[in-house]
């Protein structure tokens, strides 16, 4: 089969402007990239904010990196176990921890969250996304969004690794300790694999000293600061 190319396919324009979605939803759109180790409280944050806007009467969806990890981006186990993927196909779309595989996984979710966003939801995501280059990428896919640019706020979630450790909410951290006293490893984000901190995120938040209605509050402020909730 031949391969196709970028010049044997036409991005093709809609006719709906942002400014009649944003009627519609009485929103604006956006992109809240919640970044952090694990057992931060990315996701518990991300959820509260979500519960909060939808009670408000505006369009939000978390995406979750363990869960879209059961179906968008699932392992090859899963997709073999849960999905009867061959076992080829199985490690040729199933996505595991190595630096490929979570850049590959961020490319996915900064292009699934871009698609939300246009489409006038607030997309929230919650992954590690532990390397920059891989979050900047999504950024730029925002601000170079075919129909206009869309809000991209990241919002790191700087809960102290020792704290995070001491909650160990799925016991990865004593996996991991235990994998690397074994001389094996195992790659896991904060102990054997790097997590490169944002230089400039939009807003940071510690689940160590702050609750998370704090939390909530500080990113509907920043939301309405900025004119997104209609
Ligand atoms: S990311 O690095 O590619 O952004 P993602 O957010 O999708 O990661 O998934 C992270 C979750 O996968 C963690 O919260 C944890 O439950 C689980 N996990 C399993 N193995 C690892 C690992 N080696 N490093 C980090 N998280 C892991």
């Amino acid at each position: 089969m031949s391969e196709i190319k970028p010049t044997q396919v036409f991005f093709h324009p809609g006719t709906v402007t942002q400014p009649e979605r944003a009627k519609l939803l009485k929103q604006t759109g956006a992109t809240l990239w919640f970044t952090g180790l694990s057992g931060s409280g990315k996701s518990t944050l991300a959820v509260a904010l979500e519960q909060v806007l939808i009670a408000r009467g505006h369009a939000a969806y978390v995406l979750d990196g363990d869960n879209i990890r059961f179906g968008l981006n699932a392992g090859p186990k899963i997709l073999q176990d849960t999905r009867g993927a061959t076992e080829e196909n199985a490690k040729r779309f199933g996505l595991g921890f190595s630096p490929a595989d979570r850049e590959e996984n961020i490319r996915r979710i900064g292009e699934v969250s871009r698609l939300f966003a246009d489409a006038g939801l607030f997309a929230l995501t919650s992954f590690i996304s532990p390397y920059r280059k891989d979050r900047d990428a999504a950024r730029k896919a925002h601000e170079s969004n075919k129909a206009g640019a869309i809000p991209f706020i990241e919002i790191h979630v700087k809960t102290p690794v020792e704290v995070c450790e001491t909650r160990d909410p799925k016991g990865l951290y004593k996996q991991a300790r235990a994998a690397v006293a074994a001389g094996k490893g195992m790659g896991f984000t904060g102990v054997d694999d790097p997590y490169e901190e944002p230089t400039s995120p939009e807003m940071t938040f510690d689940a160590g000293t702050q609750t998370v209605e704090d939390g909530v509050a500080m990113i509907v402020n920043e939301l309405t600061k900025r004119g997104l909730l209609g």
